[in-house]
């Protein structure tokens, strides 16, 4: 994990990892964790659209949390995919002091913070197998060869970290997805929803987390 940036990571008086790089908190200061499950486990309909070799993909791995709220929303034993891509990796201590703060996290993270130790950004969690993509998901997405059935578009928010959300990405998101593949956000941004519904996603809006009033969810239609 020596190429690229790292991460700058600054951390709030409620222990929450903030980026100096984009000036934003890793997740929710309000709790991290159920942030994860609203927007995107129910925001992608899930855990009730798991099947075997179910594939989930991110854009903004960060601390792993969506991936571990992922491992913990999944059937035992059944096999599920999640790629994710992430420009400014962090490090694993770094990733450890972040998920001290959801306990049911920490039981499932060691295979993952053992694996990220030690440089390696292919590894399993259970029956879920996880590839972290490093590099800048403008240039690495449009070069990736799968197709998710579900996306987790996590960047920092829009206005802060627009790289992440423009048009030309959100096509190659929607060119990576699996027909009847869904992607969902916590941000409501008009132009995030416009670059989705542009690659060919169906886009509505939900009742976000706490104090967010509206997420965005998007579905592309079956073959
Ligand atoms: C809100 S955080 C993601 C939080 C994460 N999903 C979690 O569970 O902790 C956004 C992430 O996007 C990454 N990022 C920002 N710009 C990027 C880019 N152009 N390509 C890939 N990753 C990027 C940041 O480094 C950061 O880790």
């Amino acid at each position: 994990m020596s190429e690229g940036q790292h991460a700058e990571v600054a951390w709030n008086e409620r222990g929450t990892p903030v980026s100096t790089r984009f000036d934003d908190p890793y997740f929710s200061l309000d709790d991290g964790l159920a942030e994860t499950r609203h927007t995107f486990l129910a925001g992608n309909d899930l855990p009730a659209r798991f099947r075997p070799g179910f594939h989930i993909a991110e854009l903004g791995f960060g601390t792993g949390l969506n991936m571990l709220a992922t491992a913990l929303a999944a059937p035992d034993g059944m096999p599920i995919r999640f790629t994710s891509f992430e420009a400014f990796p962090m490090g694993a201590d770094e990733i450890a002091r972040a998920l001290a703060a959801f306990p049911e996290t920490v039981a499932v993270a060691r295979p993952f913070l053992a694996a990220w130790a030690r440089g390696e950004s292919r590894f399993t969690l259970g029956a879920l197998s996880v590839e972290v993509i490093l590099g800048d998901a403008r240039e690495t997405l449009p070069a990736w060869q799968g197709r998710a059935d579900a996306w987790f578009l996590d960047g920092f928010s829009p206005a802060k970290n627009p790289e992440l959300w423009g048009d030309a990405l959100m096509r190659a998101v929607a060119d990576h997805t699996a027909p009847g593949g869904s992607a969902a956000s916590y941000t409501a941004a008009g132009f995030v929803r416009r670059g989705l519904e542009a690659a060919g996603f169906s886009v509505a809006r939900r009742p976000g987390f706490g104090r967010k009033r509206h997420m965005t969810v998007a579905r592309l239609e079956a073959a």
